[in-house]
């Protein structure tokens, strides 16, 4: 649990908070439609069975910062398959439009990056933000992640298409001094072929359990 900044309270959401997460959730689907893969119709989370049982796990973790309630959101998971358990994969990251700026949205990610530390075996942690969710891009950038490829087109609503940059932050083995790096986003991410930067995305699919 961390206080960070000024009054704002960041934690591990539980079992007890689905409603406030389902509806934040929510909000951010509709606010933010090219930030998640997810649609309000097709969103796992419509299901308070299944994001109860998701609060609970043990290899993933969700995040909440409050301030007169739940202003923010994040999660992390960690790759199922044995031969990938030292990747999770951040996903869901939201900060309700009056609380941005502010900081919150780092020290959520920060809070996702300290649990990935926490988990023995972790040694990377990825993300993917589209092209028009510049300011997660920017947040990934500040924190470390570098862009490993851009994939064409990995998002479409109606006419519009967005790409969406993958991002990797490669853990220092737990000693934190690579979680906050100002000057990290001056440095030069790689492209990868489209197509790699696909069999890369399929080899991360069910990380968060399909909430991204
Ligand atoms: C992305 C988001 C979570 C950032 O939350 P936030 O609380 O405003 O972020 P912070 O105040 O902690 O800012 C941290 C960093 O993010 C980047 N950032 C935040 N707002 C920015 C903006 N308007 N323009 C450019 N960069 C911005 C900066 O790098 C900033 O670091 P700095 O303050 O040292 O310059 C928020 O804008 C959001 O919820 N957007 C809609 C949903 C979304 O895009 N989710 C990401 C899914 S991948």
């Amino acid at each position: 649990m961390a206080a960070d900044p000024e009054g704002l309270l960041v934690r591990r959401l539980g079992s007890d908070d689905a409603m406030a997460f389902m509806a934040l959730r929510r909000a951010a689907l509709l606010e933010a439609p090219f930030a998640f893969a997810s649609s309000p119709e097709d969103d796992v989370t419509r299901s308070r069975e299944f994001v109860q049982e998701a609060l609970a796990a043990s290899d993933q973790a969700t995040f909440g910062a409050f301030a007169e309630g739940l202003i923010g959101i994040v999660g992390i998971g960690r790759q199922r398959h044995l031969k990938a358990a030292h990747k999770c994969e951040i996903w869901g990251l939201y900060v309700k439009p009056g609380a941005r700026s502010g900081g919150v949205g780092r020290a959520l990610v920060l809070e996702a990056l300290a649990f990935a530390r926490s988990l023995a075996g972790v040694t990377h942690v990825y993300v993917g933000a589209t092209e028009r969710a510049p300011q997660a891009t920017s947040l990934y950038q500040s924190v470390g992640f570098i862009t490993w490829g851009v994939e064409p087109a990995a998002l479409r609503l109606g006419e519009v298409v967005a790409s969406e940059s993958h991002m990797a932050l490669a853990l220092d083995g737990g000693s934190g001094q690579q979680a906050h790096r100002p000057n990290a986003s001056r440095r030069c991410g790689c492209v990868l072929q489209p197509q790699l930067a696909q069999v890369m995305r399929g080899a991360l699919a069910g990380v968060g359990r399909g909430m991204q």
